[in-house]
């Protein structure tokens, strides 16, 4: 039985003041036992998000980190190594704005992707296919070659402890959400690709599913037998919301 995980990817929002009022919120929450709960801040406030969140069990990740798994030359770059001795558990690899916006190719996110494991971090693979791509019917194919490049490059072990999160970019901050069977059925092609190479590993691997999801919606989507819970993002800005997210995949 896969645990169900909810994540909240605050991305480029919050100040140390709503921060903290955010942590306040999330302490207050009361959160399912058989759901792993994490969030993901600005790295620059990991550190007091994982300090005001102590005793709490919500995991920190960060949004991103460098190719390379430990310090050294590499200007304006967060290690692995750095974000581990910080306090950091995960990490989201190939986020669809870091892949439109910053150009992050498959190349350099295998990269990314070793480097984190290296580390002991778990990495949190973002794949998913714009409008575009879609309404022209390439779904399956661009999320099979996002997924396919991790798998060339590092082998399928690399998915024992590794999350991978389908997040169609159409619905990413739009309002618009994958209807539960839309994405059931991209989650049924990830663990149908994982498991042509091992049956096993396919079974554990936790799916999740994000892109608009609401306390409203959670639930319907969380029902689906390939989708182990949710990276949520403007929801999770809202402690209640997140809250109540947490609580429907407890259900
Ligand atoms: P929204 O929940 O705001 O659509 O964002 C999803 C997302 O990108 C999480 O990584």
């Amino acid at each position: 039985m896969r645990r169900l995980m909810v994540a909240g990817n605050w991305k480029m929002h919050g100040t140390r003041a709503s921060v903290a009022e955010l942590i306040e919120g999330l302490r207050n929450q009361v959160l399912p036992s058989g759901v792993e709960v994490a969030v993901f801040p600005p790295c620059l406030y990991a550190s007091q998000v994982i300090d005001g969140l102590k005793g709490k069990s919500i995991a920190v990740g960060a949004q991103n980190s460098a190719v390379e798994p430990l310090q050294g030359a590499l200007t304006g770059e967060i290690s692995p190594s750095q974000l581990v001795d910080a306090g950091c558990t995960l990490v989201l690899v190939g986020h669809s704005e870091r892949r439109q916006i910053m150009g992050e190719g498959d190349e350099l996110l295998n990269r990314k992707f070793a480097a984190a494991q290296a580390c002991g971090l778990t990495p949190v693979l973002c794949v998913g296919e714009t409008l575009e791509q879609r309404e022209a019917g390439k779904t399956l194919e661009v999320v099979g070659r996002q997924l396919g490049s991790i798998i060339d490059e590092l082998g399928i072990g690399a998915f024992v402890n590794a999350v991978v999160a389908y997040e169609p970019v159409w619905a990413i901050g739009t309002g618009l959400t994958a209807s539960p069977q839309q994405a059931q059925e991209v989650h049924a092609a990830i663990r149908a690709q994982l498991a042509v190479e091992n049956a096993e590993v396919a079974q554990g691997v936790r799916l999740l599913y994000g892109g608009s999801v609401k306390a409203a919606n959670a639930a319907e989507l969380f029902g689906m037998p390939d989708i182990d819970g949710g990276l949520i993002g403007g929801a999770s800005l809202n402690a209640d919301e997140f809250g109540a997210i947490c609580r429907a995949a407890g259900n």
